[in-house]
């Protein structure tokens, strides 16, 4: 079994896959990954369709203007927020298990949650949009490395027409579509795409 640092330094984008099949059993510890992720007040609001149909996959490689790792992949993992998490009956459940981990006395929800209270329902929305994005991003991150540690190769695909995968997959507008995560054999070894140096990176030099 890798380490995790083992498994960022061995995770590239892998766009070519074999033609094997992805068992059941990796698909579901990708998906127990992220389902531990962490989320803002515990939301949970990640969703996911595995996609294994050719024919899906096709529409999906459509739905990406032509993306082929979406039809190569065997498996392609739609990952999704659900808008709905964040509403008020399931917050107010969320937020009481939470209490149970805040120190007493402590006034998290009059000062936060308050500030949420107060906002209008267009605010309300594109902020929940801009935590579903966070919150689904870190649980497909944690996918991604579980999927490099099961020997699989994944790519997330974020160039998708949202609106065409919503229809192929009869979503409402309460699902927001955040990653086409391609998952499969790989067919290729890429070469390290080149990042940035570490003190282009910290803003203040000692750490
Ligand atoms: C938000 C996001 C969107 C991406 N969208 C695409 C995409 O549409 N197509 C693609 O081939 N790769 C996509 N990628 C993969 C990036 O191109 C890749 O992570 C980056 O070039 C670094 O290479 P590496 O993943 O091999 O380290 C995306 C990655 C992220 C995080």
């Amino acid at each position: 079994m890798l380490t995790v640092a083992q498994a960022i330094q061995a995770r590239h984008s892998i766009r070519r896959f074999r033609p094997d099949p992805v068992p059941s059993e990796a698909i579901r510890q990708m998906l127990e990954a992220a389902r531990l992720a962490p989320s803002g007040t515990n939301s949970q609001p990640w969703r996911f369709i595995v996609a294994r149909e050719a024919e899906e996959r096709r529409k999906l490689r459509e739905a990406t203007f032509g993306q082929r790792q979406l039809e190569e992949a065997p498996v392609v993992v739609v990952c999704c927020g659900d808008l709905k998490a964040y509403e008020a009956a399931t917050q107010g459940q969320r937020r009481r298990e939470l209490e149970g981990v805040l120190e007493p006395g402590e006034t998290r929800s009059q000062t936060v949650y308050g500030r949420l209270e107060q906002m209008s329902a267009e605010q309300l929305r594109r902020a929940n949009v801009r935590r579903a994005l966070i919150d689904v991003s870190l649980a497909v991150g944690q996918m991604m490395l579980t999927a490099v540690s099961l020997g699989l190769g994944t790519c997330w695909v974020g160039g998708f027409a949202g609106p065409r995968v919503r229809e192929l997959f009869s979503l409402p507008e309460t699902i927001v579509v955040v990653s086409l995560l391609a998952v499969g054999h790989p067919a290729q070894a890429p070469e390290r795409r080149p990042r940035l140096p570490l003190e282009e990176l910290v803003l203040r030099p000692s750490f």
